[in-house]
């Protein structure tokens, strides 16, 4: 499915750029094409429904009324796919994380007029940073966008394992009665260690969101938070993180994924949990071993994990996860709530304004800019 708008004149202003594909737009219509996830009988739903192909960020009369271009499609793998057609001659890729196009640096060279990348959400990792860099691309993402959506949802999960939540709802739609079987393994959640793997924006709210539980509250970053901050949220730094990992009976993970990150949870790390450790991770799906993670399930030494992400997007019929005990898994939600569709909306639309003015975005925005990729993606 290809939504087509129809190109006209448009003529922007155009400032010099130290690098050769950079930022600025060049006179004349530009051709935007975004990737969102199909909504089918729900496009029609909600009139805030903006995050999905049909209603395209709601951006397509502006856009059109400058005289651009906007292409938008769900038809993102494969051979032959939607996307690829337009990929020779597009100026600016919007993208999701919940329905990624994955710009691979086979994409990006055969992107000839390519200048913008922009990630509608948080999180740029389907992208070949190196690549965009080496191309003198620019990444930008609505950065803040949707934490409140990813913190609340992550706390959601938390209470969800911890209670055991999932067996008692499953039991009452299969028309059975059976306290015990929820009951041997429900517990409360305060006076548990919970630990976050990354403290930033989301890791920090989901840690102030924890704090009335009255639970022991850690956290492993790359970098110490601010000391008065760290007392108000009132949890603990743990410098290395395999410290922290065995004294945490749930783990977040709030990373992105970076070189660094990825594949960070093998079978060695899994390890150093504490036996039944429950596991909340609406990071990255590749942030950890996909096998190791289903086989730690299996044997009880993840007692829970429940996330919204996975590696790749759409999740295959026959991903591990799906079938691995003691998961309360769904399909990448949290950050799409149609409040923060409507930031990442008017996010992305300020960004494109600015780019056909250009102008700079906010600074926390950039991903890759001037051929350097920011620096927890180094
Ligand atoms: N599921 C969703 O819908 C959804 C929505 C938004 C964001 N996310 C994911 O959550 C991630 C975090 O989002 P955020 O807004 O909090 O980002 P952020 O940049 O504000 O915070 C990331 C934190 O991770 C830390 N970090 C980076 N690399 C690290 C490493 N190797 N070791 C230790 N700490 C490291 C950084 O220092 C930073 O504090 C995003 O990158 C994205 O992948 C998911």
């Amino acid at each position: 499915m290809a939504m087509k708008g129809v190109a006209s004149s448009a003529v922007r202003a155009l400032t010099s750029s130290a690098l050769t594909r950079h930022l600025h737009a060049s006179p004349g219509s530009k051709k935007i094409v975004g990737v969102f996830y199909e909504a089918n009988e729900y496009a029609s739903m909600n009139p805030n429904f903006l995050g999905c192909a049909e209603n395209a960020l709601g951006i397509r009369e502006w856009l059109e009324s400058q005289g651009h271009q906007y292409i938008v499609t769900p038809d993102k793998d494969g051979p032959n796919c939607e996307l690829d057609k337009h990929i020779p001659d597009l100026h600016v890729l919007i993208s999701t994380p919940f329905h990624p196009a994955y710009v691979t640096a086979e994409r990006i060279k055969k992107a000839k007029n390519l200048q913008l990348l922009l990630t509608a959400g948080i999180g740029s990792d389907h992208i070949d940073l190196k690549a965009a860099a080496e191309a003198g691309l620019t990444v930008a993402e609505v950065t803040g966008s949707n934490t409140v959506s990813v913190a609340e949802d992550e706390l959601m999960r938390i209470l969800i394992l911890v209670r055991n939540f999932l067996p008692g709802h499953h039991q009452v739609i299969s028309g059975e009665w059976d306290v015990a079987a929820i009951a041997h393994r429900a517990y409360d959640l305060e006076g548990k260690t919970v630990g976050t793997v990354g403290a930033g924006r989301i890791g920090r709210l989901l840690l102030q969101r924890l704090k009335p539980f009255n639970c022991n509250l850690l956290y492993h970053d790359r970098l110490q938070m601010d000391l008065k901050l760290e007392s108000e949220i009132g949890a603990s730094f743990e410098e290395d993180l395999d410290a922290m990992l065995p004294k945490c009976d749930i783990i977040v993970i709030n990373t992105p994924l970076t070189e660094k990150t990825k594949g960070m949870f093998d079978n060695e790390k899994i390890a150093k949990l504490k036996k039944g450790v429950l596991i909340v991770n609406n990071a990255r799906g590749a942030i950890m071993d996909t096998q190791a993670v289903a086989d730690a399930c299996s044997s009880g030494h993840i007692g829970g994990y429940s996330g919204d992400v996975w590696y790749p997007q759409p999740a295959p019929k026959d991903h591990p996860w799906r079938y691995m005990p003691n998961q309360a898994m769904t399909p990448h939600i949290s950050g799409t709530t149609i409040d923060a569709q409507l930031r990442y909306a008017a996010g992305t639309k300020d960004m494109l304004d600015r780019y056909f003015k250009g102008e700079d975005f906010p600074a926390q925005n950039y991903i890759v800019k001037d051929g350097e990729l920011a620096s927890q993606y180094r």
